[in-house]
């Protein structure tokens, strides 16, 4: 994943008295930059941002923007889809070992074999892959437009869905299709621990569960609510309720928060820790004095083969499509 830059520049020094905030506005008014912001980033970051979003979210504001330079908050796949969409622009992300331990899940030679072997499947596949891997793809989804695009193909057809198993799992359950699986999956949202959310729902029995669907069956038997990054947000802004246990990456709290500042937000605990809530180590590499810089340097860049991107883009504006028709 890390290319031949050199990546020493990120922890760069910067002055301890320094206004990281003035600053990285000052760089992005000069270079005509925007800020994309995926919801897991830290309060710091997501306030900084022009755009905050999840995955499909940060794809569409991508799509559209007039900026010469994209700087993506999140992890190295997200970098990929902007640099996807808008191959002639400069594509940064602020620390290039954020990768995903989901899109690592499915190796690209692996899948495209899978693929290879079932010729009569329409492929799918989870935004959270490599560029090669969506270039073997037909459509790609995220967790907001599954269900739909997955109910956009006639009853009956064969697919292939990858490679994130409890998505692709929930998603049969919801629609009755019968997807073949990638066995893939994210690290963060398996990690949840079932007995410490029993107990926190014995603790708050008028709150909420939610639940994102990368998580693990059990957990998601037991939620009030399953949805993506954005439908919990929603969720928690339009529910009469005051309280939610949060099973997802706890970064989505501090927007929850913010728009529901007289509501309580309970970070599910993961197992096998005494840690109260559930961060994904990749998404929290990216720090402000790491913008700062990837702003001052324009590094790191995101590239995608040539190749690779003239096939990858074909199913992720199909996504793009779809939700537009949708209105998602
Ligand atoms: P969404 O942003 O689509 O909800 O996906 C969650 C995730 O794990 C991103 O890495
Ligand atoms: Fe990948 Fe999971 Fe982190 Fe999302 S939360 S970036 S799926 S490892």
């Amino acid at each position: 994943m890390l290319t031949n830059q050199s990546i020493g520049y990120m922890d760069a020094p910067v002055p301890k008295d320094m206004n990281l905030k003035e600053a990285i506005d000052k760089l992005r008014k000069e270079k005509n930059a925007i800020i994309l912001a995926h919801y897991y980033q830290t309060g710091d970051i997501q306030d900084i941002a022009d755009y905050i979003g999840d995955s499909l979210a940060l794809a569409q504001w991508a799509a559209k923007t007039t900026a010469d330079i994209i700087v993506l908050c999140g992890v190295h796949f997200m970098g990929e889809t902007v640099k996807i969409l808008c191959p002639d622009k400069k594509v940064l992300v602020p620390d290039l070992n954020a990768g995903c331990s989901l899109a690592d899940s499915c190796p690209a030679p692996e899948f495209a074999e899978f693929v290879k072997q079932h010729p009569d499947h329409v492929v799918i596949s989870y935004v959270n892959t490599t560029a090669v891997v969506k270039a073997v793809t037909d459509v790609v989804v995220t967790s907001t437009n599954a269900r739909q695009i997955v109910e956009s193909f006639p009853e009956g057809t064969k697919m292939i869905f990858g490679p994130d198993r409890n998505l692709g799992n929930y998603i049969n359950s919801i629609t009755g299709r019968n997807m073949l699986l990638w066995n893939g999956a994210c690290h963060v949202h398996e990690q949840f621990s079932m007995e410490k959310i029993l107990d926190l729902k014995k603790q708050y029995p008028d709150a909420d569960v939610i639940t994102h669907p990368e998580c693990k069956q059990p957990i998601i038997q037991v939620s009030d609510f399953v949805g993506s990054t954005a439908a919990l947000l929603k969720h928690t802004i339009k529910s009469e309720k005051k309280q939610f246990i949060v099973a997802t990456e706890s970064g989505v709290i501090h927007e929850m928060r913010k728009q529901s500042p007289d509501k309580e937000f309970i970070p599910a605990p993961p197992n096998d820790s005494t840690c109260a809530y559930n961060e994904c180590n990749f998404m929290r590499l990216n720090t402000m004095e790491k913008l700062y810089n990837c702003l001052k340097f324009e590094m790191s860049e995101i590239f995608v083969d040539e190749d690779v991107q003239k096939k990858a883009i074909k199913p992720i504006r199909k996504m793009l499509e779809i939700s537009e028709k949708l209105g998602l």
